[in-house]
């Protein structure tokens, strides 16, 4: 028979831990996020859905972003036990420079409809982190207004030729004189992508005053105030626009791009030149050859070709391919820094992430973008920690593999 008696005050005061008073909403919220999909849940909740979809949201059936997010599920560490691995150091080179992580922040278009923080909250993030932030040539922050707010960042370059070459090369100026180091071309949009939860939500830029809109003004004020109250839309290189997202697109993009003006760009920007949306080892080994510095393999987090090959599956013989010659990136459906552990093991020197940090700035901000960038930080070095392994050097090969299913 059990012995009964009532508790102490000693014994209970354990049990009531209160959370600090001084917490805001946003704070509770982020605290209470334990990964990346929480984060997403929390954005989900308390964005516009026209504007959590575009960023959730990928071309057309949508298999691309799933299949990439799927197989991230399908690895298998092998890992070594009794080493010490009292430290870790995630620390890497990218590009010639040091990061504090193997990672770097995605170019994202129309950041500041996420958060009106935007572009430079994410770039004051990675400058804390340690790891290089990338404008998209979509970005609603301009290269000045960027490098002025965020000049100890270590930013890139994403750009989007279009047809109008001389407009093209006064913005690669414009960018580098404003401080960023390195040029990003993507490549994976010659046309643009069909994005169905755009098309179903009659998502635009700005957003046209339907009676749908109207009803989700009612539902979200706090980002139609903050939307409202804060400096319009315009793009780093286009001004203000009326339309679609797929009607700029199609103005944006220039489906002549060819090897031609890649090698055009090669002689014309100095500093490190990267092609992003290599997604076959025939088209790395071409890209290599006209003497880029890095090549990300990607497939635009699935937002453009539906059923396209699946990034962390492509990146072994692409490493193995051209990984003498060129740095190696991947992206796609990276939610967790045990993904990025494993891509670097599998041949990638860095991992880029979009919807990650995204997903933490729909959710608070540059707080939440801090958050994304904590837990993953947390993540890789969890990880490296239970693989028995310190430093990126002995992310080799034989510590993760695909499993079939
Ligand atoms: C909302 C959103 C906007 C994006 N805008 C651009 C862009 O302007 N330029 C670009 O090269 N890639 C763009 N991307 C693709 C990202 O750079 C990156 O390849 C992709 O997000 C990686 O997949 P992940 O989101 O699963 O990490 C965008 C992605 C998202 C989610």
């Amino acid at each position: 028979m059990t012995e009964r008696r009532l508790p102490r005050w000693s014994e209970l005061r354990p049990y009531l831990r209160t959370k600090p008073l001084s917490r805001t909403a946003v704070e509770r919220r982020l605290a209470g996020a334990a990964d990346i999909a929480d984060l997403r849940d929390i954005a989900r909740r308390h964005m516009p859905r026209a504007v959590f979809d575009y960023v959730d949201g990928a071309a057309e059936t949508e298999s691309s972003l799933r299949r990439s997010r799927e197989a991230f599920g399908r690895v298998e560490f092998a890992p070594s036990v009794l080493r010490d691995v009292s430290s870790v150091d995630p620390s890497t080179t990218i590009l010639g420079q040091r990061a504090a992580l193997p990672l770097i922040f995605a170019p994202t278009g129309f950041t500041r409809l996420m958060h009106h923080e935007g572009e430079p909250a994410v770039a004051r993030v990675a400058e804390r982190t340690g790891i290089p932030y990338t404008l998209s040539t979509m970005g609603t922050t301009s290269p000045e207004d960027l490098a002025a707010a965020v000049p100890g960042a270590q930013k890139w370059f994403q750009l989007y030729l279009w047809r109008d070459r001389d407009a093209s090369q006064a913005l690669i100026e414009r960018a580098r004189a404003a401080g960023f180091t390195a040029l990003m071309l993507t490549v994976d949009t010659p046309v643009a992508g069909s994005r169905l939860r755009d098309v179903r939500n009659g998502f635009s830029i700005p957003p046209a005053l339907t009676a749908r809109t109207l009803a989700d003004i009612a539902l979200h004020p706090g980002w139609w105030f903050d939307k409202l109250t804060t400096e319009p839309l315009t793009f780093a290189s286009l001004g203000a626009w009326h339309g679609t997202i797929a009607e700029m697109i199609d103005k944006m993009f220039d489906s002549t791009l060819d090897y031609d003006d890649l090698a055009w760009l090669r002689r014309i920007w100095p500093g490190p030149l990267m092609v992003k949306g290599v997604q076959t080892v025939v088209d790395a080994r071409a890209v290599s050859d006209v003497g880029v510095d890095a090549l990300i393999v990607s497939n635009h987090g699935g937002r453009q070709l539906d059923r396209a090959p699946v990034p962390i599956e492509q990146l072994p013989a692409i490493a193995d391919a051209v990984g003498g010659r060129v740095e190696v990136y991947v992206d796609g459906g990276i939610m967790n820094g045990g993904d990025v552990v494993a891509a670097v093991a599998m041949g990638a020197r860095a991992c880029l992430v979009g919807r990650a940090y995204l997903y933490g700035l729909m959710a608070g901000g540059e707080a939440g973008v801090q958050r994304a960038a904590d837990l993953l930080r947390r993540e890789i070095v969890r990880t490296m920690g239970l693989l028995g392994v310190t430093d990126v050097a002995g992310l080799t090969r034989d510590r993760a593999r695909l499993r079939e299913r």
